[in-house]
């Protein structure tokens, strides 16, 4: 059987992920790719319950634990979700990756590159995204789309934190320019959709061959 393909979709609170992942959800169900789509946090049973925990905004998570929690979901999607699909051959797309734990942990809340990377080691085990779309948009625009909704714990955070996550990716795809692909995020929705869905069926057909 082939192996899998995975690959990683980032951006910053606001930059329209979720919509784009479902334009992508959709080509990929048109084109019978067999496929699972992760999502951190989230993504399993248990990731689902650190989900609730991570982002309910009564709560006071110390940076530490924080970041632990983050990796523990993660940990739980590699070995329960993550690892077989790739072993059954299946596109992996994951709705945030090791980057998001760079940006807003190691980054935004300054706890260092070196201790995301440390764990995303004894984490991950080396399930590493081939292809990482980052979706870009300033975070003035992110600011304008989430200002009527309510806000997560992560999302009520100042824009200087925001400003950090922002600057974070920049510098991530400034340093991987070979696995991580910048999108422009501010562009007509449909515009975006086609560019995702040319640059992850380029990859998919490049396994085949
Ligand atoms: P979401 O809005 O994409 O579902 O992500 C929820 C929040 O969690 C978002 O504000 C980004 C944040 N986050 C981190 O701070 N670190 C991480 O490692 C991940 C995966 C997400």
């Amino acid at each position: 059987m082939r192996r899998g393909l995975f690959l990683s979709l980032e951006g910053i609170d606001g930059s329209g992920k979720s919509t784009q992942l479902r334009h992508l959800v959709a080509r990929l169900e048109a084109e019978a790719i067999p496929h699972l789509i992760n999502r951190e946090p989230g993504g399993s049973a248990v990731g689902g319950e650190i989900r609730k925990l991570l982002l309910d905004p009564h709560h006071h998570i110390s940076p530490t634990a924080e970041l632990l929690l983050y990796f523990a979901n993660r940990a739980q999607n590699v070995d329960e979700q993550i690892r077989p699909a790739l072993e059954q051959g299946k596109l992996v797309l994951s709705d945030r990756y090791t980057d998001s734990t760079l940006a807003y942990q190691g980054a935004a809340r300054g706890l260092g590159v070196q201790l995301v990377q440390q764990l995303h080691t004894i984490a991950c085990r080396g399930t590493e995204p081939e292809l990482t779309l980052y979706l870009r948009v300033r975070p003035a625009t992110s600011e304008e789309r989430m200002q009527q909704q309510s806000k997560d714990r992560l999302e009520a955070e100042g824009a200087r934190f925001h400003a950090r996550v922002y600057e974070a990716y920049e510098q991530l795809a400034a340093q991987y320019p070979g696995r991580i692909v910048t999108v422009d995020g501010e562009r007509d929705e449909a515009v975006i959709a086609d560019d995702i869905w040319r640059l992850v069926a380029a990859r998919w057909q490049r396994r085949d061959s």
